[in-house]
């Protein structure tokens, strides 16, 4: 009988030998005339035990990692194919980590589980079943439940899922558009793409339900250039689910139509903002587009158009799996559901958590993920992306909740979670978010355009010492400009990190640093 084995075709485990590792059991199992099964699931999100490597026992799944080519002749002369605890890289089950195990797995439950080209297998892991639910509802109870669920945008702006789409269910037109952000530009995220690339069908799935509940007929995904694995993952998906019908001119012989397409992004931060989005799906450069109207009225190709990140409509195949009170019963206060929170930097155990809203920064930093990688204290910590502000150690008891997080001026945004130790210069963090800003801006208005590249020069003088009062007070009066004048949140969050490194850390803007005396 064939030995199942699960190594990841995740792009992390990829990129950290996966494909080797998969040749090797090849080379082995042919020169030891072995009978294996190998299927590359997603990753399970625990990146520093990537590539991760499953075995398929009589007492469940045998995970070992992390696994190079190397290990291969080693782990066989150990015995792995019967999950023997011999090998130095044996870690046991893999639900029973407890990095895995102390989660609240919803939307990331079937990621790296189950094989993300096999449709029956994701069948088998209850998908579809929000779907064919949604099927017996119109569209007006779907909208509903979305809403009672709490569900807010996981983007980064933390919008009301059910109000966006109950905008568009109300207009009348002859074609509405369902379009997912799957731009993920924000550093350190990577959530969409493990969903993409671990878990494929749930998204379609999400997408069918919002067409069903809104009464769009055509959907996009708009998957970042940097993702050539998830595209991928995420076409050969589509075209399974038309095949078994979960997609097409008569979805299940309801009578519903959903046809969907995924496209490769412009390679722009600003492409990830949803006008800007709209353009470059339509051909266009990616240039932000002036609100009012909304896109919910007037978006792709001018119809009503709902505009949801990936994390967003896949928690809607949940909530229609299991019911909108099911789903509101995590969280805290107004954030309802769970967050996948995404580790990186200088962190020991980077990779993806996903917990109940309400669980504090100190909990996700240390609890999961260990502390810094360096071992060095932790200085600094960066949540929500380029755009988010920077939190010293004092405000690491924030619960991770959209509310709890603006009181402390910040914002939770896509989950991104950066850790910095004592050896980061928080003046050259302020200088980089104005430098980013200036790269990435679109050009539309001034107080982006022209303040970041001005606000790289004021940094930059007070980095040097020159006139460092007088330009302190330039710098907190452009991030006014920025933040009141700007025509979207690129420019009107970089201010965020700036005066956060300000805030929190006026000793590095007191001195010439060294980096800069260098320069
Ligand atoms: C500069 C900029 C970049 C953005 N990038 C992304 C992105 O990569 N992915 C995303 O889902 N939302 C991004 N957003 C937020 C979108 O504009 C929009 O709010 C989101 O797609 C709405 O979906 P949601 O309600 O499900 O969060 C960005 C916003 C700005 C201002
Ligand atoms: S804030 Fe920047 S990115 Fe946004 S519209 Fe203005 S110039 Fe474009």
């Amino acid at each position: 009988m064939s030995t199942v084995l699960y190594l990841p075709g995740d792009s992390a485990a990829l990129a950290l030998g996966a494909d080797e590792v998969e040749h090797a059991l090849k080379v082995e199992a042919l020169a030891r005339k072995l009978d294996l099964t190998i299927i590359r699931n997603g990753s399970r999100g625990l990146f520093w035990l990537e590539p991760m490597l499953e075995v398929v026992t009589p007492a469940g799944r045998i995970a070992y990692g992390p696994v190079t080519a190397s290990d291969i002749p080693g782990l066989l002369a150990d015995n792995f194919l019967h999950g023997d605890k011999n090998h130095p890289l044996y870690l046991g089950k893999p639900e029973e980590i407890p990095y895995l195990k102390n989660q609240e797995r919803l939307t990331f439950a079937r990621c790296g589980i189950i094989d993300p080209t096999d449709i029956e297998d994701y069948i088998a892991h209850d998908g579809y079943r929000g779907l064919k639910n949604a099927i017996g509802l119109p569209g007006a109870a779907i909208v509903e439940a979305v809403t009672e669920s709490g569900l807010r945008g996981r983007g980064g702006a933390g919008f009301p899922t059910g109000i966006k789409w109950k905008t568009v269910a109300s207009c009348a037109a002859d074609q509405k558009y369902i379009v997912c952000n799957a731009d993920e530009g924000d550093s350190g995220t990577f959530a969409d793409r493990m969903i993409m690339e671990g878990d494929p069908f749930q998204l379609v799935e999400g997408m069918a339900i919002a067409g069903m509940a809104v009464g769009a007929t055509k959907g996009f995904i708009y998957v970042r250039s940097e993702y050539p694995h998830a595209f991928q993952r995420m076409q050969d998906a589509i075209r399974e689910a038309n095949r078994a019908g979960f997609l097409g001119p008569d979805i299940l012989n309801s009578g519903r139509a959903f046809q969907l397409e995924a496209r490769l992004g412009a390679g722009a931060y600003i492409c990830g903002e949803e006008t800007s989005l709209l353009e470059s799906l339509e051909g266009k450069r990616g240039m932000v587009r002036a609100k009012p109207p909304l896109p919910a009225l007037k978006g792709l190709f001018g119809k009503p158009t709902v505009i949801n990140n990936v994390l967003s409509l896949v928690a809607v195949s949940t909530i229609l799996e299991k019911g909108a009170e099911f789903y509101k019963n995590f969280g805290m206060g107004r954030s309802r559901g769970t967050m996948p929170l995404q580790l990186a930097g200088n962190i020991k155990f980077g990779g993806l958590v996903e917990k109940a809203f309400g669980i504090t920064l100190r909990q996700a930093i240390y609890d999961f993920g260990g502390g810094t990688a360096s071992g060095r204290p932790l200085r600094a910590v960066q949540i929500g992306g380029p755009l988010g502000a920077y939190f010293p150690d004092a405000l690491l008891d924030t619960p991770l909740d959209y509310e709890a997080m603006a009181a402390a001026k910040g914002m939770l945004g896509h989950g991104g979670i950066v850790v910095f130790d004592d050896s980061v210069d928080m003046a050259l963090q302020a200088r980089f978010a104005m430098e980013f800003c200036a790269i990435e801006s679109c050009g539309k208005c001034t107080p982006c355009r022209i303040g970041s590249t001005r606000g790289v020069e004021v940094i930059d003088r007070i980095r040097h010492g020159i006139e460092p009062e007088k330009n302190k007070v330039l710098l907190a009066d452009l991030c006014d400009t920025m933040l009141d004048g700007s025509l979207c949140a690129l420019g009107g969050l970089t201010p965020f990190p700036v005066q956060s490194a300000v805030r929190h850390f006026p000793e590095d803007f007191n001195r010439p640093t060294k980096q800069a005396a260098a320069e």
